[in-house]
């Protein structure tokens, strides 16, 4: 694996292998046991959009990996003021050991690793968010076991988040049922490669979707770069796109309700759902951390994980 743009590129021996990272790595560090794996490298993170839990976690991350990291807000580099993508990537990789980019359009993150000699780690644009569905297929292998076989599904906007847990779902042999309003469906290119897919179902009926399920997505009714339409998507998705009580009726009895933050209580999920299921869902954000710890080492080659 060179990079990590997104998780169709991964083949689900990489994915689980790095799952699998994961939980070592949290092992570790609960035990107290050092892991200075990347001493001496630096790894770069260009921001173009707000975060709390992608930028302290690869920050805190890379330090206990023993290496430096380096926030890059993209509105103080050149690239803010029209330097190109292409020179942006060659001049870094002469620098840096890795490149982590959250941006909005996925076609500069797909530049960057095409010009750049370094690996590229994806940390959301406005078509996917890899690094957090990894760490929610990590937080449920630690409280369901294992993932084939499991049903998952995601009510709400058909936003990155469920575009990047569609490809993940299937790759690791979960089925997924997106509900979404009509407008607001996951990409269209995903939905011609998967649309024949057995474990896929796309409907507009959240309780369609949730039926039995495993596991309840959500996610936020506007997404960063979505905040003028906000009042509009509102309309479309209040009263129906929202993980309650009486949706998580129709679910499994031991449904686990994951949700990659900032929520926006009483909108996508209710207050009541949210605090029932928060030990979970701050497992969930902590789980960032641990396999972003593996994500880096894995593409750094690091010895002892890479075979
Ligand atoms: N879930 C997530 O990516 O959070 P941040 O936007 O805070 O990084
Ligand atoms: N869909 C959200 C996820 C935030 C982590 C957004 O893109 O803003």
């Amino acid at each position: 694996m060179e990079h990590l743009l997104k998780l169709s590129d991964l083949t689900k021996e990489e994915l689980l292998s790095i799952l699998e990272t994961g939980h070592d790595l949290k092992k570790k560090l609960k035990s107290g046991i050092e892991t200075p794996y990347l001493k001496g490298k630096t790894l770069g993170m260009i921001f173009q959009k707000a975060s709390t839990r992608t930028r302290v976690s690869f920050e805190v991350g890379m330090n206990q990996l023993g290496g430096h990291p380096l926030y890059l807000s993209a509105s103080d580099l050149q690239m803010g003021r029209g330097e190109s993508i292409e020179d942006t990537a060659q001049v870094l990789s002469r620098y840096l050991d890795a490149i982590m980019i959250r941006t909005f359009d996925q076609a500069d993150v797909e530049t960057l690793a095409e010009y750049g000699t370094v690996p590229i780690i994806n940390g959301l644009t406005d078509l996917y968010h890899p690094c957090q569905i990894l760490a929610d297929l990590m937080t449920i292998q630690e409280v369901k076991g294992s993932l084939e076989g499991l049903k998952f599904a995601f009510v709400g906007d058909g936003n990155n988040m469920a575009n990047s847990l569609i490809v993940g779902s299937l790759l690791v042999g979960a089925s997924i049922a997106v509900a979404s309003p009509k407008g607001y469906r996951p990409n269209d290119d995903l939905l011609e490669r998967y649309i024949d897919h057995p474990g896929f179902l796309l409907t507009e009926d959240p309780y369609e979707a949730v039926k039995d399920a495993d596991v309840v997505f959500t996610d936020v009714w506007a997404s960063m770069g979505d905040e003028a339409e906000a009042e509009i998507r509102k309309k479309v998705f209040q009263n129906i796109y929202q993980v309650n009580h009486d949706l998580l009726a129709v679910a499994d009895s031991q449904v686990m309700v994951q949700h990659c933050l900032p929520a926006h209580k009483e909108e996508e999920i209710s207050t009541e759902v949210f605090e029932q299921h928060a030990a979970y869902i701050f497992e969930e954000a902590e789980n960032r951390l641990h396999v972003q710890k593996a994500v880096l080492v894995h593409l750094m080659g690091v010895p002892a994980y890479v075979s």
